[in-house]
């Protein structure tokens, strides 16, 4: 079992993370204009989103998505790898991010570069959650799921609280250069999604590139793409257990959730959330 590294009260993964890094780059690395960002509570559907936005750089084209690992493609700003590329490599970048609002690189909030914020039921955040973590050597693993329900009420797992995280990026969700969608539309509608994406990326797909794109990060598809499955990952942080493209549903949580869970989060959703128009999250 190994622990976490703390910066600001936030638990981080042990891997890939430093803190001056962290704070280096919340005050020095440069967002530009012409980035594409996509920010999301870990188990959300990032890879997901990550996969859709490479798919429609490419027009549908599935070169790119299966020769380079996803997170070379898009990389992770708090990483130190991903920093050093960023830093490193000339732009554009598309950059992925678990970020909490209040550690994300200041300069985004005086630039145009463009971001999709992607959220999903927490419910099942927190399923998909116990299941990836526990396998993981890099954070503190839980032993059931009554253990991560409660560390995940108090905001104790990786990237800190799901509210908080929500909370703080949905003050954003006025601005013309953030695009908030959730998971559940994401399943739901998938072609309408893909569609808004491409809206607010200022890409012209044709119906038939839109296909290959719908065709290429649909769920089998990067299930069996072992640059989206993160079969690649060193062996020695994971266990055999340890995979990304678990289910890829929604409300697995009721298989998991006791009634007296399922109870008690909804009381805690109702306070944490209150404020908040029901209707931004579809789920509910
Ligand atoms: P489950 O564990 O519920 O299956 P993230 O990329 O933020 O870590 O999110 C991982 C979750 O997104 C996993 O959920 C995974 O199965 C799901 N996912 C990834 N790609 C998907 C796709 N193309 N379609 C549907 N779900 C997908």
């Amino acid at each position: 079992m190994s622990g976490y590294i703390w910066f600001e009260g936030i638990p981080f993964p042990t891997v890939h993370i430093q803190k001056e890094i962290l704070e280096e780059i919340r005050h020095k690395f440069v967002i530009r204009d012409k980035d594409t960002i996509i920010v999301a509570y870990p188990k959300s559907g990032t890879n997901w989103m990550i996969e859709t936005v490479c798919l429609i750089q490419t027009k549908g084209n599935p070169e790119w998505v299966q020769s380079i690992p996803s997170w070379d493609r898009s990389f992770w700003v708090e990483t130190v790898s991903g920093y050093q590329k960023l830093i490193n490599k000339e732009g554009p970048h598309l950059i992925s991010s678990h970020l909490p609002f209040h550690l994300f690189p200041k300069s985004f909030f005086s630039s145009k570069a463009k971001m999709i914020y992607i959220m999903r039921n927490p419910r099942d955040v927190l399923v998909s959650g116990y299941f990836f973590w526990r396998a993981a050597k890099f954070v503190k693993n839980p032993e059931s799921l009554t253990t991560y329900f409660d560390w995940f009420l108090k905001g104790n797992v990786p990237y800190g609280s799901w509210f908080e995280h929500i909370r703080g990026w949905l003050s954003m969700r006025e601005s013309e250069n953030v695009l908030l969608l959730s998971y559940e539309d994401m399943k739901k509608e998938t072609r309408r999604m893909v569609e808004k994406i491409c809206d607010f990326l200022g890409k012209k797909l044709e119906p038939d590139e839109l296909d290959m794109v719908l065709k290429y990060s649909s769920f089998q598809a990067m299930k069996e793409n072992k640059m989206s499955n993160f079969r690649l990952m060193p062996k020695e942080s994971v266990t055999h257990d340890f995979v990304l493209m678990r289910k890829g549903v929604t409300g697995d949580w009721k298989n998991h959730f006791t009634v007296a869970q399922a109870e008690a989060f909804d009381k805690v959703f109702q306070e944490k959330m209150a404020g908040f128009p029901p209707e931004l999250f579809p789920w509910q």
